[in-house]
């Protein structure tokens, strides 16, 4: 088993929580100001680093006060740098994001130097995607940058992971690069037109996705649990019952811990249960990246061994 390479974004994450999320026109008083580091691929690069193989991130950061400290963070958590360039003139990417005490949430992004990160800054790294185990994207850098990254991965026989958030319905062309995609159901929704999340709705989208060229296709549903097309029929597995204090990032880490027992060689169901399990721990604690040890996913694995396969 080689390196997994996660192309994608770095944000810094400044959470406001609140009591209840704000409805549009409304001003609301907020309870504490925190920040971290985050983005979409960093969560998930952590997540690789941490429950499986090497992780390396083909990334961007500004030339600001906060680029060291998101690279600092990241070669704390194991996660290789060698890719992460400093855009000059940038800013580093920015997250707002709110939490209400039921732990949703609320992020807009600002991409700053994660908008520049380009088809060339891809190339660059090609060599490194084509010796990977596995290339995990998402859609905060440009569209563009993300297909050269599927392009490179596919010429090689890399296995690709598309993670379509935040959902853009121009993705939909990356499906044939994909050997996995991995929307939650609002994604699911967006980028295929389903207006629920039944049975029969949600094999109607999945299916739309590997019609679009999509080898596999799986759905996140947050408390629900997750599920996936297998040979045609739908296959749900329940969510891990635990007391969630914060679901920014959850999918993040789902997608990341999947990867690494892929790559391990694990089929797609016993992945997802284990993403599933690590994802429930990572909402138990603030952050869009509290990953939990392997150690603390097989104990939860075992306690709950109700979700069996
Ligand atoms: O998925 C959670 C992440 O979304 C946060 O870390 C934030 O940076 C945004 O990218």
């Amino acid at each position: 088993m080689s390196h997994i390479v996660v192309a994608g974004s770095i944000n810094v994450d400044v959470f406001l929580d609140v009591t209840a999320l704000p409805k549009a026109n409304e001003t609301i008083i907020g309870k504490a100001m925190r920040q971290a580091i985050g983005g979409k691929g960093l969560n998930q690069a952590v997540a690789c680093a941490k429950l499986g193989p090497p992780a390396h991130m083909v990334a961007a950061v500004g030339d600001d006060a906060l680029a060291p400290q998101a690279t600092a963070f990241l070669a704390q958590n194991g996660v290789l740098t060698d890719y992460v360039k400093g855009m000059p003139g940038a800013t580093t990417g920015l997250a707002n994001i709110l939490v209400a005490e039921d732990g949703q949430n609320m992020i807009v992004v600002t991409p700053g130097a994660n908008g520049l990160l380009s088809p060339g800054d891809i190339d660059a790294a090609s060599s490194l995607i084509a010796s990977a185990s596995a290339l995990v994207v998402q859609l905060e850098v440009p569209l563009a940058t993300v297909r050269r990254a599927l392009d490179v991965a596919r010429q090689h026989g890399v296995l690709t992971v598309l993670n379509p958030a935040p959902v853009d319905p121009a993705a939909m062309e990356l499906m044939r690069l994909a050997d996995l995609v991995t929307p939650n159901e609002t994604e699911l929704m967006r980028l295929t037109g389903i207006s629920d999340v039944s049975d029969a709705s949600l094999i109607t989208g999945l299916n739309a996705l590997i019609a679009a060229g999509a080898k596999q296709a799986l759905v996140t549903l947050g408390s629900e649990g997750c599920a996936a097309l297998m040979d045609g029929a739908l296959v749900r597995l329940p969510a891990y019952k635990v007391k969630a204090v914060d679901a920014t990032g959850a999918g993040d880490i789902f997608n990341g811990a999947l990867v690494t027992r892929l790559v391990a060689g694990d089929g797609l169901l016993e992945a997802m249960r284990y993403g599933c399990a690590a994802s429930a721990l990572s909402v138990t604690k603030p952050s869009a990246n509290a990953c939990p040890t392997p150690a603390e996913v097989a104990e939860l694995m075992a306690q709950q061994p109700q979700i069996a396969l």
